[in-house]
């Protein structure tokens, strides 16, 4: 009876629901989706083009902001409430943190609107409309110019374009961004806010709960979001913070669905993902392959340095955590890639498919591109040496806070003299530890003299390590001395008048340093440039003979940190053989993970207490609460923060991370291995609601069901 009937069903049920999806590979350009609208609704989405993106109508997109310039945030009420990850609100939380308020530790929650924290130097911007630019950008272009003249039209044209765009409004930016390398271009009008205030954050044990750890991975239970208000003047308009700034009342905000994901479900993230290489020559790949190790090695080393000064002081821990956990979220990323790399055996899959391309190529009709990967094999060879130094110097010396800063100072008492220098020199001796920056700096130092070929170390680099002997002596007499570890000399510095501060930098040892880096990597970078020239151009080709090449394919462009769409549906994965991921986390699994003898498991007890009554109010979901899920939209870095769409359009999470297994998808996307994680926004709500007992939000979120 029940075979019979689930005969019976089964052409039903594909009528109904599409046939079972496999990850969706594509970040696409909101102009352009209703090239994709039909795809998306086989999988189940019940909104139209026009709902995502208008220029007549508000749209989805007028509620998702680029935050800061590295992550996405949303709106969530119709007073400019913000939601986007803790992560990205890190530096603003810090920011406001010593160790008798410890936000960071304790987490923030504003009661009211006068208690929301201003934060200088924050912004968010809303994109006002994008649009294919490519003829006006290549107008007087023609085939004869050589790469130096194109790329100088290109950027001419593009000012102009920028130019007229940025005077349609009050605080409009605009940017001409290359599509396809070059073989599109896009202009993008921006709105940028200035005046975005800190409204809530969970203490670190929750909103980086598993910290480094359990970064990048799957099972998740990081309760990654913070909270902001964008502020505008009475008009609505941008307008640097001012007490008299009123919250920003956006054209459109999110609602936010209670319903929660179940497997399988469409969900649709809307974001700006930073920069992927999806098309590149295998070459590419290979340097890769070669340089992430290293990368990783030095950062294994700066690491170590900072871990055990951080360990052992709860001080040097406050100041040193953003930085922290920057450098390690690359350092396991690239881990990550390295193993994804490999096992997907990307290089050789590329050869395999270059072979087939030179070949089609060749078959008649397609000269153009018969010898561009023969080519772009040579252009890599030649500029591998290059590209090498600079990686290694930026991942070294480059990675020493006050080597960074001697050079800061020099281009600041250059642009202004010393006025506001102080100023300059308080915000960075804030968070400058010096121990762990000098141990940094030797073992860079030694890193860079071993590793890197003499012809690409500058030369008083050279002559202090010949004239001193060691790392050590170099340290001593090079680091120790500088005004720009120091922060009483630094404030002596800024009080001289500018013509005496100028010289006081141009003897420095450490600015002396630094700037021979600055200039030989600037005289480097002439035959570099060259020869990257001759790389792009080579690219545009490539990339337009793939598109020949493959002309089934939808192709979408590699990512810019411009608003793209990814969609998918929720959707666990076997990350190896013989093991599975379910696609949901709960609370359960927070309690599991709990161990108040290491940091970064130490729940806060108020969790505790509310897990032992079983205190969920609404957002108690088959006895537990949701914490994350996995799907299969397509995401990378600077996706953070993004909103996860329903369906219907309302907002059922927040988008934070990708599985280790799939952090190669910023070069290869492999639809059984890539998942983005996000935060289930039942749990954000029961952290808002339960834990912290905010209620002025509750009551300014909008709920869909
Ligand atoms: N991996 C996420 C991203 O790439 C989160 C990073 C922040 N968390 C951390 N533990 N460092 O940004
Ligand atoms: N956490 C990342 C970010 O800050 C997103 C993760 C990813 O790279 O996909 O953008």
């Amino acid at each position: 009876m029940r075979y019979l009937f689930s005969i019976l069903l089964v052409p039903l049920v594909f009528a109904i629901f599409p046939v079972k999806l496999s990850a969706d590979e594509g970040m696409w350009l909101p102009v352009l989706i209703s090239e994709r609208i039909d795809d998306m609704k086989a999988k189940g989405f019940r909104l139209d083009a026009e709902d995502i993106y208008s220029i007549n109508q508000a749209s989805l997109k007028d509620a998702v902001v680029l935050f800061n310039g590295g992550c996405t945030g949303e709106l969530i009420s119709n007073q400019g409430l913000l939601l986007t990850n803790h992560h990205c609100g890190y530096g603003a939380i810090q920011c406001h943190s010593s160790v008798e308020h410890d936000y960071l530790k304790d987490g923030f929650w504003a009661m009211s609107l006068d208690e929301e924290l201003p934060n200088d130097g924050l912004w968010v911007s809303f994109l006002i409309r994008m649009e294919d630019v490519t003829d006006a950008v290549l107008q007087g272009y023609d085939s004869s110019m050589d790469e130096a003249r194109r790329d100088s039209l290109v950027r001419a044209n593009s000012a102009a374009i920028e130019a007229r765009a940025m005077a349609e409004g009050p605080s409009y930016q605009a940017s001409v961004e290359s599509m396809y390398y070059g073989n599109q271009y896009f202009l993008f009008v921006y709105q940028k806010f200035d005046d975005v205030r800190l409204v809530g954050a969970p203490p670190s044990s929750v909103g980086k709960f598993g910290g480094d750890t359990d970064n990048w991975m799957w099972p998740r239970h990081t309760g990654d979001f913070s909270i902001f208000r964008i502020y505008a003047d009475k008009d609505n308009n941008p307008a640097a913070y001012s007490e008299d700034n009123v919250p920003y009342r956006p054209k459109k905000f999110f609602k936010i669905s209670t319903a929660g994901v179940n497997e399988g479900d469409f969900t649709f993230v809307y974001g700006f993902p930073g920069s992927t290489q999806e098309y590149v020559h295998s070459d590419a790949i290979g340097y890769i392959e070669e340089m992430n190790p290293k990368k990783i090695a030095l950062r294994d080393g700066r690491l170590e340095i900072m871990k055990k000064y951080m360990s052992a002081d709860q001080d040097v821990r406050i100041r040193y955590s953003s930085k922290q956990a920057n450098v390690a979220n690359a350092w396991k990323k690239w881990q990550g890639e390295l193993k994804g790399l490999i096992k997907l055996e990307t290089r050789s899959v590329k050869k395999e498919s270059e072979k087939a391309f030179t070949e089609w190529a060749l078959s008649g009709g397609h000269d153009e591109y018969a010898g561009v990967i023969e080519e772009l094999s040579r252009l890599y060879a030649q500029v591998r040496p290059y590209s090498y130094a600079m990686d290694y110097y930026v991942e070294s010396l480059n990675g020493v806070d006050a080597f960074r800063f001697a050079m800061n100072v020099g281009r600041y008492i250059g642009l202004n003299g010393t006025e506001g220098l102080a100023d300059y020199a308080e915000a960075f001796f804030k968070d400058y530890y010096y121990p762990i920056d000098e141990e940094i700096f030797i073992f860079t130092a030694d890193r860079f003299m071993e590793d890197v070929p003499d012809e690409f170390k500058p030369e008083y680099l050279k002559e202090e390590f010949t004239r001193l002997g060691s790392t050590a002596a170099v340290a001593d007499s090079v680091f120790a001395v500088s005004i720009f570890t120091d922060r009483e000399k630094t404030l002596a510095l800024a009080a001289l008048d500018s013509a005496k501060a100028m010289e006081a930098v141009a003897s420095d040892p450490l600015y002396r340093l630094a700037d021979s880096f600055y200039a030989e990597y600037a005289a480097l970078s002439g035959p570099a440039m060259e020869i990257n020239r001759r790389i792009a151009l080579m690219n545009r080709t490539y990339m337009r003979g793939q598109m020949e090449f493959d002309s089934e394919k939808a192709f979408y462009p590699d990512a810019n940190l411009t608003l793209r769409v990814s969609y998918g549906e929720v959707a666990g994965f076997e990350p190896s053989d013989g093991i599975e991921y379910l696609p949901v986390s709960t609370l359960e699994g927070i309690i599991e993970k709990d161990n108040p003898d290491i940091f970064d498991y130490d729940i806060p007890q108020k969790l505790r207490d509310l897990y032992a009554a079983k205190d969920y109010g609404r957002w108690e979901t088959e006895g537990t609460v949701p914490v994350c899920f996995l799907a299969t939209n397509h995401t990378s870095g600077g996706n953070s923060g993004s909103p996860v769409i329903n369906a219907d359009g309302n907002l059922v999470g927040v988008n934070f991370d990708r599985v280790w297994e799939g952090t190669m998808s910023d070069l290869d996307f492999d639809p059984e291995l890539c998942r983005n994680i996000s935060l289930d926004i039942r749990y954000v709500l029961f952290i808002i609601d339960k834990y912290a007992g905010a209620r002025n939000l509750m009551d300014e979120i909008v709920f869909a069901d």
